[in-house]
């Protein structure tokens, strides 16, 4: 991408790396700048796995994705910290199942608005729509998607990858906690988020370094720390794990593919609990 001209048409600081575009370069993709790309080699260079993890990451989004537009019959999406459009996105992957499905893409960087275009491709039967919000704004976030998504209904939270970008792990927690409360039973939340239980101090060190090259900063949290935010929701087989090993496809050669530091699951709204007369 040429970075003077992008940067007189949308505005955008080409100097400073960013995470959407960091990994749009690790998934191969051409919507970065140098200072992206070099920022995403030296992370590489720390810490290898990094790019098959940001692969892993991917594909567990459409492995989950499929799984709740097939059997579980879901129709509506909101998918937050969507990152820019790259191949099988999210309403690719679910109207290929569904064509009438519905989704709602939220990120906050300007790049990712100005590629928005390539979220909207709907099709005909279904629809697609995109808000220019802040995870850190739910209730923002959940009245505009209100445009799209009939909220009386299921709904798909899917938080991959985006998380880890909130530094005060109260404040993740509430922002879960909000976006599931205007949920009605019956509705999953999807959830991706980066830790260090894999490659322990290497993972710790490039996320430090990214930290100092990076927007925005990212907080690397346990396997244990990531699970309560499904906290009140039924937890889907096979409970909060490496994505690579959420439900992976059959390998013809056996075995469980390798694990990586991004850690997720998916989870049912239940009913809520029945409170019995004394
Ligand atoms: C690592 S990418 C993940 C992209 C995609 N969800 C995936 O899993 O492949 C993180 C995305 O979250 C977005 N993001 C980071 N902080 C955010 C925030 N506070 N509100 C909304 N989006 C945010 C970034 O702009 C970026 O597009």
């Amino acid at each position: 991408m040429a970075d003077d001209a992008t940067s007189a048409r949308t505005g955008l600081d080409t100097t400073v790396s960013h995470s959407a575009r960091i990994w749009n370069y690790w998934l191969g993709g051409k919507d970065n700048f140098a200072v992206d790309r070099e920022a995403g080699d030296r992370v590489a260079a720390m810490l290898p796995i990094i790019v098959a993890q940001a692969r892993a990451d991917r594909a567990f989004l459409g492995r989950a994705v499929r799984y709740l537009a097939g059997p579980e019959g879901i129709r509506q999406f909101l998918d937050i910290g969507t990152g820019l459009p790259t191949a099988d996105n999210t309403h690719q992957v679910a109207q290929q199942t569904a064509p009438e499905a519905r989704i709602v893409y939220a990120d906050n960087d300007p790049l990712v608005l100005s590629h928005a275009r390539a979220l909207l491709t709907s099709s005909p039967e279904g629809a697609c729509d995109y808000i220019d919000a802040d995870l850190r704004e739910p209730e923002k976030i959940l009245s505009e998607a209100a445009r799209t998504l009939d909220f009386t209904q299921p709904v798909a939270l899917l938080l991959l990858g985006v998380l880890h970008h909130i530094s005060d792990t109260g404040e993740a927690y509430s922002i879960v906690r909000r976006l599931t409360a205007a949920l009605v039973q019956g509705s999953f939340l999807a959830i991706n988020h980066s830790t260090s239980a894999v490659s322990g101090r290497a993972m710790e060190e490039a996320v430090a370094h990214w930290n100092q090259v990076g927007t925005p900063s990212m907080t690397l949290r346990s396997p244990q720390q990531i699970a309560r935010f499904f906290e009140g929701l039924d937890l889907l087989e096979p409970g909060v794990v490496s994505c690579s090993r959420w439900r992976p496809d059959v390998s013809p050669l056996g075995g469980q593919p390798p694990e990586v530091d991004e850690f997720g699951g998916v989870a049912r709204k239940p009913k809520p609990a029945t409170v019995r007369p004394a």
